[in-house]
C-alpha cells in the first residue's frame, strides 16, 4: 500500500479566466492572472491510497461518497498515467486502485474557487504518488481550468498558449508570495450556499451567446495582462486595484450579456462594491480592491498597514457573525462572514 497526503490553496483571479476555447482540454480564449493564497488556510486536502488490494477505485469529497466515473477525474488520471515512469521489473502501482479522499476547509462551489484548489491537491497528490516530475500545471488544468495557477505560489499567470493540443496552456509564477509581502486578502463570505449556475456550463453559455466576450478577450486582456503584470513588478497599489476592480465588473457584465444571463452578485455583494470605492474616495487614495468569483463573495486586497481600519469600518457598516484570523506567510487571508 501507498499512502500520500497534500494540501493545495485557493487562487483568486485579478484578471479573469472566462470562456473556452476548447471544452474537452480546456484551453482559454484569454490569458488569467491570479494570486495563490496562503496554503494553511483556504485550502482543499487530498488523501490518496493505492493497494493492490482495493477492489475498486473510490472517491470521496467533504465525507461524502462520490462516483469516480467523473469525466474530469478520469481526463486527469488518464493524462497522468501517460507522464508514468514504468519499470517492468517491478510490480507496477500503475494497476492498482486508489481510493480518493478529499475536504476543502471552506464552502465548496460557493465561487471560492474550490475547484481550483480540489483539483490541483488532486494532481499533486497524484503526481506524488506516481513519482511525476516536471510542470504538472497542464495536468491539473485537465480538472479544472483555473487549477493550474494554484500549482504555484504567490502570483500566477495562466498562459492560454496557441498550440492546438494545449501543450503550451500552462501556468507560470511572475513573482512569489515573499515579493509582495504586506499584501492581504479579506474575504467576506455573504452566502455560503452552492451557485446556481456551473462555471463549465455558464462558460459555455457565454461562448455562444456574449457578444462582449471574443471583444473583452481579443482586445480588452492582452493590453490588462501586461499593465498588471507592471502593476504587481512594481508593487504598484493603486493601478494592481484599479486593474482587478475595472476586471471583475467586466466579467459580471459579461455574465450579464450572456443569455439567459447568470447573477452571481446579489445586493450584499453590490453594496461591498460601493463601499469600497465610498472608502477609497474618502481616504483620497485606493486602499482596497474588491475582486468576485462566480458568486456572491467578495475577495478584498488591501496592504496590511490598512487592514485594521478596514476591519473596524466593514465591522460598523456590514454584521458579522463570525471572523477567523490567520495570518501566517504567503498570503494571508482573513475571512469574515456576514450574517
Ligand atoms: O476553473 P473554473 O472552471 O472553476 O472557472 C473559474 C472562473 C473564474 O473563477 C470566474 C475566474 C478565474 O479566473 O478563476
Amino acid at each position: 500500500m501507498k499512502i500520500v497526503t497534500c494540501i493545495a490553496p485557493v487562487n483568486i483571479a485579478v484578471i479573469k479566466y472566462w470562456g473556452k476555447r476548447d471544452n474537452e482540454l480546456i484551453l482559454p480564449i484569454n490569458d488569467s492572472i491570479s494570486s495563490t493564497l496562503d496554503a494553511n488556510q483556504m485550502c482543499a486536502k487530498t488523501t490518496i491510497m493505492a493497494s493492490p488490494n482495493f477492489l475498486d477505485n473510490k472517491l470521496w469529497l467533504n465525507g461524502q461518497e462520490e462516483n469516480f466515473d467523473q469525466p474530469r477525474l478520469k481526463n486527469c488520471l488518464k493524462e497522468i498515467k501517460k507522464r508514468i515512469y514504468t519499470d517492468e521489473s517491478k510490480e507496477n502501482i500503475v494497476n492498482w486502485n486508489i481510493h480518493i479522499c478529499s475536504e476543502n476547509n471552506f464552502p465548496t462551489a460557493a465561487g471560492l474557487a474550490s475547484s481550483a484548489a480540489g483539483y490541483a491537491c488532486l494532481v499533486f497528490a497524484l503526481a506524488k504518488l506516481y513519482n511525476i516530475e516536471g510542470d504538472i500545471s497542464g495536468l491539473a488544468r485537465r480538472g479544472s481550468g483555473s487549477a493550474c495557477r494554484s500549482i504555484y505560489g504567490g502570483w500566477v499567470k495562466w498562459c492560454k498558449g496557441e498550440a492546438a493540443d494545449g501543450s503550451d496552456s500552462l501556468a507560470v509564477q511572475l513573482a512569489p508570495p515573499s515579493h509582495w509581502a504586506d499584501m492581504r486578502v479579506i474575504i467576506l463570505v455573504v452566502n455560503e450556499s452552492r451557485k446556481k449556475h456551473s462555471s463549465t456550463n455558464a462558460m459555455k453559455t457565454s461562448m455562444s451567446t456574449s457578444t462582449l466576450l471574443t471583444t473583452r478577450a481579443e482586445t480588452i486582456v492582452p493590453a490588462r495582462i501586461s499593465d498588471m503584470e507592471a502593476a504587481i513588478k512594481a508593487k504598484d497599489f493603486a493601478k494592481f486595484a484599479d486593474l482587478t476592480m475595472r476586471d471583475s465588473n467586466q466579467f459580471h457584465a459579461i455574465c450579464l450579456d450572456t443569455y439567459p444571463p447568470c447573477f452571481y452578485l446579489n445586493e450584499v455583494s453590490r453594496s461591498i462594491i460601493e463601499f469600497v470605492h465610498e472608502y477609497n474616495d474618502f481616504k483620497e487614495s485606493t486602499q482596497v480592491a474588491y475582486t468576485y468569483d462566480a458568486g456572491p463573495n467578495a475577495c478584498l486586497y488591501t496592504l496590511e498597514n490598512n487592514v485594521s481600519e478596514l476591519l473596524a469600518v466593514i465591522d460598523e457598516v456590514f454584521p458579522t457573525n463570525a471572523a477567523r484570523e490567520e495570518y501566517i506567510k504567503g498570503i494571508p487571508v482573513k475571512t469574515i462572514q456576514l450574517s
